[in-house]
Formats: structure tokens, C-alpha cells, sequence
């Protein structure tokens, strides 16, 4: 097989898992490939995927099968992320089709594979080698208005029921000077807004510096408007970050701070490491420094042993934080985690009914913050055109998509009141010069 000239890259997981996504396309665009566009067959197809949950891996699966062609032939197949990671060899003994395997810590490698699969040789490489892989990653470019920047990688919390300790390996910080380097980068190439990345990423440090001092430091580039960061561990919220909130006015008013479930002893089977009381005491100390903070939240029904009271006490942690936003699951039982052997695991039907009801009541405190904003004047950075003509849409600080009818391009901002809530949106009017002064 000749060296394929096109690529098409699938990323399915979460945020890292996409900015991933973005890193492969740059690398293979850097040597020399570029990514097929629409409706095109693709030479190389990467599937870079997500373990997390069992519906997310199997997906991987038959996705790879969907690739063959009609007149029989097949695309060069890369499985890359999590699933690539947890399964190594495994994944080519259950799909022939696959032609490298490649771990989230050794995509760097995937130039050199691609010709080794290209001569005919099946390769595989879930090495995990502390953050080597971004000294081989090429300089960022182009970038879109909001960018994501990963800081930190791997997890060593390991709660019960998470793969992240496996496919992510060790907790790892990025050191201080290849962060600012590749911010610069971003900016330069357009990014208004940053998002920095890590699994845990309120636990990254490098040289004595906190992310507090990270986000101090990025906060002084003229032309960066905004910094976010995600995802949050509990028990890593530290002062410094804290008060950043308060003194920071690049820093955003959202924070993303998993609680999983809100009965101490749920927690405690999770290996969580925080308390339902010290999670709260946590949110009380933000709102103090920032009370119009957005805060949202991940949860998981029907972990192992999981009884109505647990759940229950998950609906009143809901009410006491009154979450803007928040993504709920069901517990699936993951291959090599201590959760997936335990007793009392939870009939499907009762986590159907208690992923319900808690959907529910999330919703509830959705639609009130979202609403809660309708009369307030702020800033909202366009990032994308609307649906209808004339229409753009941009992201308020708290990170809700607003609707406005504007001529303000995107990548730029504009001082908004917001006039109305939708279910998933809102709808805003620009303000005049004297209004918004
Ligand atoms: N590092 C982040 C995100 C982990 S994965 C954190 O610590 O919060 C994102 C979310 O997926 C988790 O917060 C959790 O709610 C959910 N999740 C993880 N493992 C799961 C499992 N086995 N079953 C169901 N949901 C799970
Ligand atoms: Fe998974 Fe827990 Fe680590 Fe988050 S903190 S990645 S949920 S093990
Ligand atoms: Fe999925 Fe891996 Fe992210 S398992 S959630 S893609 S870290």
C-alpha cells in the first residue's frame, strides 16, 4: 500500500480526548497529509476513542466495522485514545481490521506508524513515557477563537468506579514554560478564550507554581479575553484558586466540580476523598469571593450498594448547589476496576428511574439559572454564526450560547442584554455604546 494522503480523524471522548483529536491532525498535517473533506473517502481513518463508559468503548467497535468500503476495501485504521490504551493487542485479536493501536501517550509516534502499516506491518504502542509525547507534538498554528490547552494529564485519585487511572496513567503536570509557549502559540494563531485541561487539573503544579499562578501569568496576554479550566477534583481546591476567582477578571465565572453523589457513604465506596459536607463547604467558599459563579457538576446512579436514601441525598446536594449545568450517568461497571466486582450492583431499571428523576431536578436548576440571567447586561464572545441570517452566537461567562442579531464578527466581544431564555439557549440584543458605558 502506498503512504495514505488523506486523514480523517473521529474523537469520541471528553475534552482532552478532543484536543487530542486536534494534535493527531496537526502532526499528520505536518507531515504532509491533509484532512479529507467532506463525503471524501479517506485514506487513514483514526478513531480516537473513549473507555470510559461501556457504551463508549463498544462504539468504538462498530465504528471500525462501518469502515469497509462497498467494493470491499478498507481505509488504513488507527485505533487511538482510551479504548486503544486499555485494550492494546486485544484490539486487533477482536477487529482484524485494525492496523495500529496507539495509546493517548504515544500519538506522537503515529507518522512512523502509519509507514510501518502502510509497508504491512500492524503496530502497537500504549507506551506511556511522562508527557514525552509534546516535545514531538509540531507548534500550534491556526487556532479557533476558544481553544483548549492540556496542562495535565493521568490521575492518581482512583475512585472506584474510573478507567482514568488506566488509560491516562500516573498524574503528570506539563512544566510551566511549554504551557506559556504554547498559549503564545494559540493567541497568535487567533484563540480569544483557553481552556486549560487536566483530569485533575486544579492539582497541577510545575517549578513551586499553582494553577492559580498559571492563570495570574496567562491572565497579562493582551489579546487573551478569557481563561477557563477543567476538570476540577474537590479535594485540590485550593485557596489561591479560589480567591483567582475574586481577583482575576479573565478567569471566568464557571467551575466544573464533580461531586458524583451526595450520601457520605457512596462516597466513601468511590474512594472520592471528600465529604458531602466538605464538597459544600468548598462551594460556599467560591460564592463567597464570587457569587455569581456558574457551578456544574457530574454525577453518577446506581453505583454498587447505591440505596433509595443514597439517592435521595443526591437529589438535596442538588438543591443545596443549585447546579447552571451538569452531565448525569449511570454506572456501568468497567473491566479491572475495583467497583465492577462488588456487591448489591444496581438492577438497571432502578438506575433508569433514579437517572430520571435526577435529570429532572438538574433541569430544574438549569432553566432557573439560565433564567436568572434574562435583564443582565454582559460580555459574550461570538464564536460561531446562528442559524438564520444575520444571527450570530456567541458564549456568555457563564457559558451559556447566546443569539444575537449583530454584524460583530467572530473572535470578537460584544456587551449583550439578555433578553430571553430558551431551553437551550439564550436570546440577546447588543447594546449601544451609551448603555453598555
Ligand atoms: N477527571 C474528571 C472526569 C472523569 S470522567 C473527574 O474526576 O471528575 C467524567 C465523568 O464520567 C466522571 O465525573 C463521572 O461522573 C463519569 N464516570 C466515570 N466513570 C464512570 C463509570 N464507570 N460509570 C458511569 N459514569 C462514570
Ligand atoms: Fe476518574 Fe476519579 Fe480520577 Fe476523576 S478523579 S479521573 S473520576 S479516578
Ligand atoms: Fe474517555 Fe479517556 Fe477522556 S476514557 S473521558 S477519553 S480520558
Amino acid at each position: 500500500m502506498t503512504l495514505p494522503q488523506t486523514f480523517r480523524i473521529k474523537s469520541f471522548g471528553c475534552q482532552m480526548n478532543a484536543y487530542d483529536g486536534e494534535r493527531m491532525a496537526e502532526l499528520l498535517g505536518a507531515d504532509g497529509m491533509r484532512s479529507a473533506g467532506d463525503g471524501e473517502d479517506a485514506d487513514l481513518v483514526v478513531l480516537n476513542t473513549c473507555h470510559i463508559r461501556e457504551k463508549a468503548a463498544e462504539k468504538a467497535y462498530s465504528d471500525v466495522g462501518r469502515l469497509r468500503r462497498e467494493d470491499g476495501s478498507k481505509p488504513l485504521i488507527a485505533l487511538a485514545g482510551c479504548v486503544a490504551q486499555a485494550e492494546g493487542e486485544e484490539a486487533r485479536a477482536r477487529s482484524k481490521m485494525i492496523d495500529m493501536v496507539v495509546g493517548p501517550q504515544a500519538y506522537h509516534r503515529l507518522p512512523q506508524m502509519i509507514a510501518e502499516a502502510a509497508a504491512g506491518r500492524a503496530s502497537v504502542d500504549t507506551d506511556m513515557p511522562a508527557a514525552a509525547k509534546f516535545d514531538f507534538l509540531p507548534a500550534r498554528r491556526r487556532s479557533g477563537v476558544s481553544a483548549f490547552l492540556s496542562v495535565q494529564e493521568g490521575c492518581d485519585k482512583f475512585c472506584t468506579y474510573c478507567v482514568v487511572p488506566y488509560t491516562r496513567g500516573a498524574e503528570i503536570s506539563r512544566p510551566f514554560a511549554d504551557i506559556v509557549r504554547e498559549a503564545e502559540e494559540l493567541v497568535a494563531g487567533g484563540a480569544r478564550e483557553i481552556t486549560l485541561l487536566g483530569q485533575n487539573v486544579n492539582a497541577w503544579e510545575s517549578d513551586g507554581r499553582d494553577l492559580a499562578a498559571l492563570i495570574r501569568h496567562l491572565a497579562d496576554f493582551a489579546e487573551l479575553e478569557r481563561i477557563r479550566y477543567t476538570t476540577s477534583h474537590p479535594v485540590n481546591m485550593g485557596e489561591g484558586l479560589i480567591t483567582a476567582h475574586a481577583a482575576v477578571d479573565k478567569l471566568m465565572p464557571y467551575l466544573h466540580l464533580p461531586v458524583q453523589s451526595g450520601s457520605d457513604p457512596i462516597l466513601r465506596a468511590m474512594n472520592r476523598t471528600h465529604t458531602v459536607d466538605s464538597y459544600l463547604r468548598t462551594i460556599e467558599r467560591v460564592r463567597a469571593v464570587r457569587p455569581d459563579i456558574a457551578i456544574s457538576g457530574d454525577f453518577i446512579v446506581g453505583f454498587p450498594g447505591e440505596t433509595d436514601e443514597d439517592f435521595e441525598r443526591t437529589l438535596n446536594i442538588v438543591d443545596a448547589v443549585r447546579y447552571a449545568a451538569a452531565f448525569s450517568f449511570k454506572y456501568s461497571p468497567r473491566p479491572g476496576t475495583p467497583a465492577a466486582t462488588m456487591e448489591d450492583q444496581v438492577p438497571q431499571p432502578v438506575m433508569d428511574q433514579r437517572l430520571a428523576r435526577l435529570q429532572a431536578r438538574l433541569a430544574e436548576h438549569s432553566t432557573a439559572f439560565n433564567r436568572g440571567t434574562v435583564g443582565k447586561t454582559t460580555r459574550i464572545l461570538i464564536d460561531r454564526r446562528g442559524r438564520k441570517p444575520g444571527q450570530m452566537i456567541g458564549k456568555s461567562p457563564w457559558l451559556q450560547s447566546v443569539v444575537v442579531e449583530t454584524a460583530a464578527p467572530i473572535g470578537s466581544m460584544l456587551n449583550v442584554k439578555i433578553t430571553g431564555a430558551g431551553p437551550n439557549s439564550l436570546f440577546g440584543a447588543p447594546l449601544v455604546r451609551a448603555e453598555a458605558a
